[in-house]
């Protein structure tokens, strides 16, 4: 859904809703006033009440204002009158989109682009608008025989002052097409893992390529990865019958500067293979490819902004079953770079894969590397669903991805890799092996992958707890796509 930018006023506004501010201490925001007063002093009233108190959060629809062209209104807890924090405005915008798209509206405009939030400009907030109704707004029906029958919010306008209308168009600009590469991840990542196979992702990435000129696409296959020496990854790939792919996606918008490569964990199904996962809640192994899908999300959001920059995308893409010609613990495989892995567990598979995309990734000559997967279980009890965890051979990187994610709200956490890790990792019969014992599960995997990034600057994203939801809402959040743009949207303004 495209949100545009809506100037004039508000009053009359033909929409089911207009979300309006209402500030700590009972206060209305600017449009909420102008509304007021058409109403004749509705809107006071309710707030008087104290129905609502202004906080952060808090969201109130109110049906039937009289005076007004819209058919509710929707006041929003927006906090202090004198600025809120970045994170506190995410959570109200979230609040708001989320009543919205909950009560079965079609469209809607919101005017919470007035409130004044900390450290943060009219193009930042108007791009968190476009971001946070486009996520409340999406749904994932392709699989089921009818759609739901609750009208969807199809369209929507964010109210906008006119000395504000050139940043505020850029910044809605910036959220769609985030908010685009993120629809696709999300699709990418819901869909099973019947449907979305290895060879599935590299269609999508065809596709995109199709649909984007800017974007350039290579494939690699079984035969291309032994030639390559990649023993590592097609160790994984030996206990499926879907053949693996290795997906490339460029995109040049700076010359021939050097680039951000991005890697993504791609297994399509992650049963375990011969080191069989428990049953309970392991249908959620089809998001195990979150990594891959928040590659070609970023890579479609950059190529639809036509960034100034040169990004590249690699994605292993396998499933991880157990067969007759599966690899077993014990094994040793030789990876690209030419160290030799036991594997131990056939379950840490995703640092399996990556250790052969991240040495094929130094071919690019990158600037930076940045890998993302949802690689230990542990990252999930060490750090819930609320931060990713953040691990790298670089200060001023991992400073750089920190401060994206808070400006994002979309926040890493980081996690030191000491050399005192490392030994976790000691073998008898091979260079390396590919678990460290339980401690420090997800500190191991990342000094297990630190072995082969030891010529460029790298960061490894591991989104275990935050790519995905559980239960009632279970579904892929498109998270880190959020936070990897704002990263490589900052890397433009320098
Ligand atoms: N894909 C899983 C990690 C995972 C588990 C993510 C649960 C989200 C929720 C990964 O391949 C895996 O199985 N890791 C093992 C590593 C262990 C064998 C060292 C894990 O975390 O249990
Ligand atoms: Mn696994
Ligand atoms: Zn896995």
């Amino acid at each position: 859904m495209e949100i545009s930018i809506k100037r004039g006023s508000l009053r009359t506004h033909k929409t089911a809703c207009i979300a309006v501010g209402v500030l700590a201490g009972k206060r209305l925001s600017p449009s909420a006033l102008r509304l007021d007063k058409a109403s004749r002093g509705a809107l006071t009233r309710i707030v008087r009440r104290g129905d609502i108190s202004g906080n952060p959060g808090e969201a109130l629809m109110v049906p039937d204002v009289g005076g007004i062209a819209a058919e509710r209104v929707l006041l929003v807890g927006c906090g202090k009158a004198d600025g809120i924090s970045g994170l506190e405005y995410l959570g109200a915008l979230n609040a708001a989109a989320k009543a919205l798209c909950g009560a079965g509206l079609r469209n809607a405009v919101t005017a919470l682009g007035e409130i004044s939030v900390k450290d943060r400009d009219t193009a930042w907030k108007q791009q968190q608008i476009a971001v946070s109704l486009n996520h409340a707004a999406y749904r994932f029906e392709r699989l089921k025989s009818k759609p739901s029958r609750k009208p969807a919010l199809t369209r929507a306008w964010s109210a906008v002052e006119d000395s504000d209308a050139d940043a505020a168009s850029r910044g809605l600009r910036t959220g769609n097409a985030i908010a685009l590469g993120m629809a696709l991840t999300r699709d990418l990542a819901n869909l099973p893992g019947n449907h979305c196979t290895p060879t599935h992702l590299a269609e999508t990435a065809e596709a995109l390529a199709s649909a984007y000129p800017s974007l350039e696409v290579t494939v690699l296959d079984e035969a291309d990865m032994l030639k390559l020496g990649m023993g590592s990854l097609l160790s994984v790939a030996r206990g499926s019958r879907q053949p693996p792919k290795l997906i490339t996606v460029e995109y040049r918008g700076a010359g021939d500067a050097p680039p951000v490569v991005l890697v993504g964990k791609g297994v399509t199904f992650d049963s375990g293979g011969i080191s069989i996962k428990p049953a309970a809640a392991m249908d959620e192994m089809k998001f195990d490819m979150t990594g891959a899908a928040s590659v070609l999300g970023v890579m479609k959001a950059v190529a639809e902004l036509g960034l100034e920059i040169n990004v590249v995308g690699v994605a292993p893409a396998t499933e991880n079953l157990p067969d007759g010609s599966a690899t077993k613990p014990g094994d040793v495989v030789t990876s690209m770079s030419g160290q030799t892995i036991e594997v131990l567990n056939t379950d840490a598979e995703g640092r399996l894969i990556l250790c052969d995309a991240l040495t094929y990734s130094a071919r690019f000559k990158p600037d930076v590397v940045i890998d993302i997967a949802t690689l230990t279980g542990a990252c999930v009890i060490a750090l819930g669903s609320h931060a990713s965890g953040l691990l790298s051979n670089h200060d001023a990187l991992a400073d750089d991805l920190l401060a994206a994610g808070q400006r994002a709200g979309d926040r890493a956490w980081r996690l030191p890799l000491w050399d005192e890790y490392h030994k976790q990792l000691e073998s008898p019969f091979a260079d390396v092996a590919n678990v460290g014992g339980r401690e420090a599960g997800t500190i191991t995997a990342a000094c297990f992958l630190s072995r082969f990034t030891k010529d460029f600057h790298w960061a490894h994203l591991d989104i275990a707890g935050t790519a995905w939801t559980g239960g009632k809402t279970k579904g892929s959040t498109g998270r880190p796509v959020p936070l990897l743009m704002e990263y490589l949207l900052g890397r433009l303004a320098q």
